[in-house]
């Protein structure tokens, strides 16, 4: 492994989050063609269902590829027919001599095919270089490929004698500057959703997006807000539903009609209904794309305790994340 290589699989990874929100269930990928030490083309999957990354990159580089440059890649390349030709075949096709990858296809009918098959039309493939990065990165997929629901982070922000609210239920602010940029660089802009019940929505008026990220060079986007509310309980004026991005909200529940639904749908806020608002009927509702929603992949919950909780119980957490603050005023 040349001591660059490393570099060219976090240019991947920098590159392959520009799918997120809109690869849905699949992986975010990203490729580089890399020549005499330089990037020359990159590619990145873009949308579910449609082209993977070195597809796209292979078709906007026109020129031909010489038996030296290589191909990084932070997902071994996919051998089997699915909504688009293998990139394996692409690849040969091509004439890319050279790939370098960063970790295996989870997925236990590709995991090692995608290598073997470009080793047998004699490419030199190297990998997995960084295995756990990339596992990390794309926890989401990974999850569903291993544990067959999305992934799960929990987070909740208390103070240090352990109160997360006031006395009254009302909201309470306990999280610093550097706190709040933390977690949206590092957890709600790194996940597909964020989660509330809608209580949190109740009390707390939540905008839930990405406003604290403070990245330079990296185009941030707003993960979906889901809200758990089996009645249709959520006040009309509450943020989330009217602001200038109702579409990036979606609301679980029982209710499939009246004057709330109906006035949701008209503003373009996402209503899924579901017999039960139940963890693993939501996990599943979650992981099958349906018409335009292309699935989600990886969650925050936020809260509130309820809320947490029920994932608890239902034995679907990942990790959980606790910001331990002092009490400081709401903007
Ligand atoms: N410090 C923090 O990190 C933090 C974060 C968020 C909130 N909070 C605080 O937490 C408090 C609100 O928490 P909360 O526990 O009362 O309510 P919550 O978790 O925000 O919302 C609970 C409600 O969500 C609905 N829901 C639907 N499906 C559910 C399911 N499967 N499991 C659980 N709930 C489901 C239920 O209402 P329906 O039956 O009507 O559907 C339930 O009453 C507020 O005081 C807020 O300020 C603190």
């Amino acid at each position: 492994m040349d001591m660059h290589d490393l570099d060219f699989l976090y240019s991947c990874l920098a590159i392959a989050e520009r799918g997120r929100g809109t690869t849905g269930i699949n992986p975010l990928v990203g490729a580089v063609l890399v020549r005499d030490g330089k990037i020359i083309a990159e590619g990145w999957h873009e949308e579910y269902g449609g082209p993977h990354a070195e597809p796209m990159l292979l078709t906007k580089f026109t020129s031909k590829i010489w038996p030296t440059d290589r191909l990084f890649v932070n997902i071994e390349p996919c051998c089997h027919q699915g909504k688009t030709p293998p990139c394996t075949d692409i690849l040969i096709k091509k004439g890319v001599k050279k790939v370098v990858f960063g970790m295996f296809d989870p997925n236990p009918l590709v995991r090692g095919k995608g290598v073997a098959a470009l080793r047998k039309a004699g490419v030199e493939v190297i990998g997995p270089i960084a295995s756990e990065l990339c596992r990390r990165r794309n926890r989401g997929f990974v999850s569903i490929m291993e544990q067959g629901r999305p992934w799960i982070t929990l987070k909740k922000a208390q103070t240090i004698m352990g109160k997360i609210a006031n006395d009254d239920g009302s909201r309470l602010c306990m999280t610093s500057p550097v706190q709040n940029e933390w977690s949206h660089t590092y957890l709600r802009s790194r996940l597909d959703a964020i989660l509330v019940g809608v209580q949190t929505i109740v009390t707390d008026n939540p905008q839930l997006n990405t406003r604290f990220v403070q990245e330079k060079n990296r185009e941030v986007k707003n993960p979906l807000r889901i809200v758990l509310d089996t009645k249709l309980s959520i006040p009309l004026s509450a943020t989330v539903v009217s602001d200038s991005t109702p579409e990036k909200t979606l609301i679980v529940t029982t209710v499939r009609s009246g004057k709330t639904f109906d006035e949701l749908t008209e503003r373009g806020v996402k209503v899924l209904v579901l017999p039960e608002v139940s963890i693993p009927k939501l996990c599943q509702a979650l992981i099958t794309p349906q018409g335009d929603f292309n699935g989600i992949s990886s969650i925050l919950v936020e809260g509130g305790p309820k809320t947490w909780d029920a994932f608890k119980e239902a034995g679907a957490v990942d990790e959980e994340m606790v910001l331990v603050g002092s009490e400081v005023s709401c903007n």
